[in-house]
């Protein structure tokens, strides 16, 4: 049995496996984060460049998220100590920047979570270093659909699965893969809270979805298998056939009749090329 919570400010932070569904106060605080989030995107689509290290960008990221009044959540986070994440080529994830430098061609994900008043704004996107394959290109499109058809699914009285299997059979049509062991996730004023939302699914499988639900929708796809694995830094996953991968996440709230995407982008800079 699924269990629902509707929260007040100081019961939403439990993390008690229940879903929360959340009051005014809290769509408030998510456009304040998830705006903020999608700035720092915005800024990055002119930092990616070749040449520039991902540990550049992620001094920028950090930069912008205190600026705006805000703390990366992901610094100190189960002992993370970065702003962002920031994923390169066959990288699925948790990508730790460091000084590495960009090269020409690469295609990158830039993963950011300002925690700004108690509310986390959860985004992610991919940008090009210079002009990538046209095989990646069309990696990173197909991607982009996916995200956005799994939005296209959220509705109250929808299932959650009904997101999964919409984002599974979308990636499946072009033998991409769809990774299994990363989800999306409930968030606010926790920064992953239940439900797990899956990539990959049975449509009508999965709970009711409720207006004052928080989540993240965040598919990873892999140009050849789902597989991933752990390399010896604890964080970063890569794709096990060294094929590459592509994500894009946007942190949303369900509303009486669809999705809120908190994290749109202000500029319209959705996808690439920028
Ligand atoms: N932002 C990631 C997500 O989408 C989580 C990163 S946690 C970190 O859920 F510690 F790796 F940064
Ligand atoms: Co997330
Ligand atoms: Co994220």
């Amino acid at each position: 049995m699924t269990q629902y919570q509707h929260v007040t400010d100081d019961m939403s932070v439990y993390r008690d496996g229940t879903i929360k569904l959340h009051g005014p106060e809290g769509y408030e605080g998510m456009r304040k984060a998830g705006q903020l989030a999608a700035q720092i995107l915005d800024e990055m689509t002119e930092r990616v460049q070749p040449g520039v290290t991902t540990g550049e960008l992620d001094d920028i990221v950090r930069q912008m998220t205190l600026d705006g009044g805000a703390v990366p959540a992901t610094l100190g986070y189960r002992g993370y100590t970065h702003s962002c994440c920031i994923s390169i080529n066959h990288v699925v994830c948790h990508g730790i920047p460091s000084d590495k430098r960009l090269k020409e061609g690469d295609i990158v994900n830039i993963d950011v979570t300002p925690l700004l008043d108690g509310w986390h704004g959860d985004t992610s996107r991919m940008f090009f270093a210079g002009e990538p394959s046209l095989k990646a290109k069309k990696l990173v499109e197909v991607t982009y659909e996916c995200l956005m058809i799994g939005i296209a699914q959220v509705r109250p009285g929808a299932r959650l699965g009904d997101i999964g299997a919409a984002i599974q059979q979308h990636a499946e049509r072009q033998r991409y893969g769809v990774v299994r062991d990363f989800c999306g996730h409930g968030l606010g004023r926790l920064f992953h809270d239940a439900p797990e939302v899956v990539h990959a699914a049975r449509a009508g499988s999965g709970p009711e979805l409720k207006a004052g639900m928080f989540m993240t929708i965040e598919p990873m796809i892999n140009l050849g298998r789902p597989h991933v694995k752990l390399l010896n830094d604890g964080w970063t996953a890569v794709t096990r056939d060294k094929s590459l991968s592509a994500q894009f996440e946007h942190s949303i709230g369900i509303t009486e009749d669809g999705a809120e995407i908190f994290t749109s982008s202000p500029k319209g800079l959705h996808k690439p090329p920028y």
